[in-house]
């Protein structure tokens, strides 16, 4: 039975490795990273855990990067039984590689997976794993020197493997790791996104499981994004389901608002996903002197601060976007213009990624060496 997120503890996976007999020629991955896009070339490994009531987690391995194959009445196609996390390897100039902060992501796993009726991957195991893939897989982990801020992409994801219609939670689960190099999320690069506002669809509600990484939270994104794409926009935002008036989050990233006394607010956590970036940004803008609250923030103090020039800077984080400026927000029959600065918003990006990329140092020890 699914258990409670455990403490933290050593790892304990054995985990057996099978490379490929047929890696990726250099000069088919130099292809890749020179234009790596996001999320749609895959490393030659992949990893797999197995979960029972009686086993546990057992039978851990790597292995050659393959299509899986399922029975139709596997539950997650049917009930949506699943988690997943989203981080990145880096490179440094010294050619080793690092993730950030993966303990984090291990813990919001363990979280989403109490949440989701999911048995509980201790983070430490889970860091075990994502260590095996990147390991097996160093070579897709682009160079330090290639332009731009590169990385590989890691998505491990657990879900109900087990064939049975009845809704229950899965006894037999399976969580596995892949990874794909990745550039800029955003077509064209670091630039301002337009914002849709949707009034029509929520994402989350008190009791539900927004705060979960879980498919079911993206699938449910998906029309409010085409609406957002049919008017011109990257991205939308949410709003609070109660009342429709708080901003939430977007699709797949935080938000923040710098104000002209350099204050920042950020709101606040139980609806919206813990983002680590998130986290991260409230540490590193202290250390550059501003002060950050996390707080309710009405879409009416969006639309006002914008318009007056109280709100000088919006922007967005997460893993895959990073931090990303937001310009324009439109609404059905309006729109409130893009902040006119992006200073500070850009000082924190490259606070954050010089130290992703070891280009700065490490002080807060955020960072995790994997080769
Ligand atoms: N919000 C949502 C809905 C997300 O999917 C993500 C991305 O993972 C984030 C926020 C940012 O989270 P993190 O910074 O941990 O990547
Ligand atoms: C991430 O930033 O890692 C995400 O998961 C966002 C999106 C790609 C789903």
């Amino acid at each position: 039975m699914p258990t409670m997120p455990s403490t933290p503890s050593t790892p304990s996976l054995h985990i057996s490795t099978t490379l490929t007999d047929t890696p990726t020629s250099d000069e088919r991955l130099a292809e890749i990273h020179a234009d790596p896009g996001f999320g749609t070339h895959f490393t030659d490994h992949m990893l797999t855990v197995e979960w029972t009531p009686d086993a546990g987690w057992h039978d851990a391995r790597v292995t050659p990067y393959a299509p899986l194959t399922l029975d139709p009445a596997t539950a997650v196609l049917h009930y949506a039984q699943e988690t997943f996390e989203g981080m990145k390897a880096y490179r440094h100039a010294d050619g080793s590689v690092w993730t950030f902060r993966p303990e984090e992501n291990g813990a919001r796993m363990e979280r989403s997976s109490h949440r989701l009726a999911l048995p509980v991957l201790p983070a430490a195991d889970f860091v075990q794993a994502v260590d095996a893939l990147v390991t097996a897989d160093e070579r897709w982990v682009p160079g330090a020197s290639e332009a731009g801020e590169k990385s590989l992409y890691v998505r491990p994801f657990m879900f109900a493997s087990e064939a049975f219609l009845g809704v229950r939670p899965a006894q037999h689960v399976t969580f596995m790791v892949i990874a794909s190099p990745a550039g800029s999320y955003f077509k064209g690069g670091v630039r301002p996104v337009t914002l849709w506002l949707t009034e029509e669809y929520t994402r989350a509600g008190r009791g539900g499981m927004g705060a979960a990484k879980t498919g079911g939270n993206y699938a449910s994104s998906l029309v409010a994004q085409q609406e957002a794409t049919a008017h011109g926009c990257d991205q939308v935002v949410f709003l609070d389901a109660q009342e429709g008036r708080y901003v939430e989050e977007l699709g797949g990233m935080n938000l923040y608002f710098v104000h002209d006394d350099g204050r920042i607010v950020t709101p606040g956590l139980g609806t919206i996903l813990e983002g680590i970036t998130r986290a991260s940004i409230i540490e590193l803008a202290g250390k550059l002197g501003h002060q950050v609250e996390e707080r309710p923030f009405s879409i009416d103090e969006w639309r006002d601060g914008v318009r007056s020039g109280r709100i000088t800077e919006v922007f967005a984080c997460g893993t895959a976007a990073v931090v990303t400026p937001v310009g324009e927000l439109r609404w059905d029959g309006g729109s409130a213009p893009a902040p006119a600065s992006t200073d500070l918003t850009m000082r924190i990006r490259q606070a954050l990624v010089d130290v992703q990329h070891g280009r700065a140092d490490d002080t807060f020890g955020w960072m995790h060496r994997v080769v």
